[in-house]
């Protein structure tokens, strides 16, 4: 049905309701009530090397909107869904789709950097909402910033760059990076060197392989010819499973520590066996976090999908809680949209990871804490910097 004919059709339940009414009718006929629905669009990765995190997104992204209701001033939510591949050259025409054929009022997604700048695209050219509930790439929240685009999880920089002080204060000085080769590794990687060579580090060597590569033994190698103090990388999903056991079976666990952005271990502890023992990362997240918000959310997920949450699904959850917010602010009514987006702008997130609130470039301003990988668990050791905002370089808004 077009707006207009919407229009009209309201207006034609309005005069049937007040004829009813005038003839003593009471009980009105239930389609009276019907109401537009609220359509949501899902880009995110189900097949590849990320799909796990797309389905972590996805399942905290509804658990938290089924916790709300699931109905906004009277209209429900249809989601359209779209399995993004983690393939930026198709990803504009995807979210194109959403929008234009689907005619979605918000989209969310996705997992990959380079997607995502897709989305972001889609997104500021056609004014629709965009929340982000997992991909990184700092233009998002930076030079690409929209009053209409919002992140719930991280830029690259941000759970990379706490590590590099975290390791020169322990007298780790010479570094070796490893990554794949695409904005989010990348700017990973930028970020770790920020803070490792401001607090006295220096990295000797970048490597690099192409996304999503597995092909890490050439460069466990040459690793293993350098002999750094340690190994910061970026990894994710089921590469990054690959490199521990790889690392593993080069011999390299216990010769030279293996760091990085929490990615690495999150979500693959059933996977990984022994080989992620010991690994110590930074994240916005760890699992043992002792709070009753991310008890119940831990027991909430696990009874509803039989599966443990991992940062994935609490970025889900998060995104699903940021949408509640804008949802309850207008009544459901997506036509309202300045007052939907100044809701989520203000929005305090009461999440699994902590309370936090959004930065002015709409990115989350939160604590990144210090894990490491023990009995199967990334549990917290400390933070390794708190309420930490990323810069947000070239955003004008
Ligand atoms: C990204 O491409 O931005 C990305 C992908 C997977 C992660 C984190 C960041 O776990």
């Amino acid at each position: 049905m077009s707006k207009n004919q919407a229009f009209h059709r309201r207006g034609f339940l309005k005069t049937a309701i007040a004829a009813a009414a005038v003839a003593g009718v009471v009980s009105l006929p239930s389609f009276a009530y019907a109401q537009s629905k609220i359509k949501v669009g899902l880009m995110l990765p189900y097949t590849g090397t990320y799909a796990q995190l797309g389905v972590a997104i996805t399942n905290g992204f509804k658990m938290a909107m089924s916790e709300s209701g699931g109905k906004f001033g009277g209209h429900e939510l249809e989601y359209f869904t779209v399995d993004d591949e983690s393939s930026p050259p198709k990803a504009t025409d995807n979210a194109n789709a959403l929008v234009t054929r689907d005619k979605v009022d918000v989209l969310v997604g996705t997992v990959h950097s380079g997607v995502v700048m897709g989305m972001v695209k889609v997104a500021r050219d056609s004014g629709t909402p965009l929340i982000i509930p997992n991909a990184g790439a700092g233009a998002a929240t930076g030079s690409q910033c929209a009053p209409n685009i919002f992140r719930t999880s991280f830029t690259n920089w941000q759970p990379a760059y706490p590590m590099g002080k975290v390791l020169a204060d322990r007298g780790i000085k010479k570094a070796v990076t490893l990554t794949w080769k695409y904005g989010a590794g990348i700017e990973a990687i930028e970020g770790f060197k920020e803070g490792f060579k401001k607090a006295g580090g220096t990295v000797v060597k970048e490597l690099f392989l192409p996304f999503p590569s597995v092909e890490f033994q050439p460069l466990l190698t040459e690793i293993a010819s350098i002999k750094p103090d340690a190994v910061f990388v970026f990894f994710a999903g089921g590469g990054g499973v690959k490199l521990m056991k790889d690392w593993q079976a080069a011999g390299l666990k216990g010769k030279i520590g293996l760091y990085g952005s929490g990615f690495l271990t999150d979500g693959v502890l059933d996977a990984t066996g022994s080989a992620a023992d010991g690994i110590e990362t930074t994240l916005h997240y760890g699992d043992g976090i002792e709070t009753p918000k991310n008890k119940t959310f831990r027991l909430n997920y696990a009874k509803t999908y039989k599966l443990q949450p991992d940062v994935y699904a609490v970025q889900g959850y998060d995104a699903g809680l940021l949408l509640v917010a804008g949802l309850k602010a207008v009544k459901g009514d997506m036509s309202k949209k300045k007052e939907f987006l100044s809701a989520m702008e203000k929005a305090k997130i009461d999440s699994p990871r902590g309370a936090w609130t959004m930065s002015k470039a709409h990115n989350p301003v939160q604590d990144i804490y210090l894990r490491k990988v023990v009995n199967g668990e990334n549990k917290v050791t400390g933070v390794a910097q708190k309420a930490l905002a990323d810069p947000a370089r070239g955003c004008k808004m």
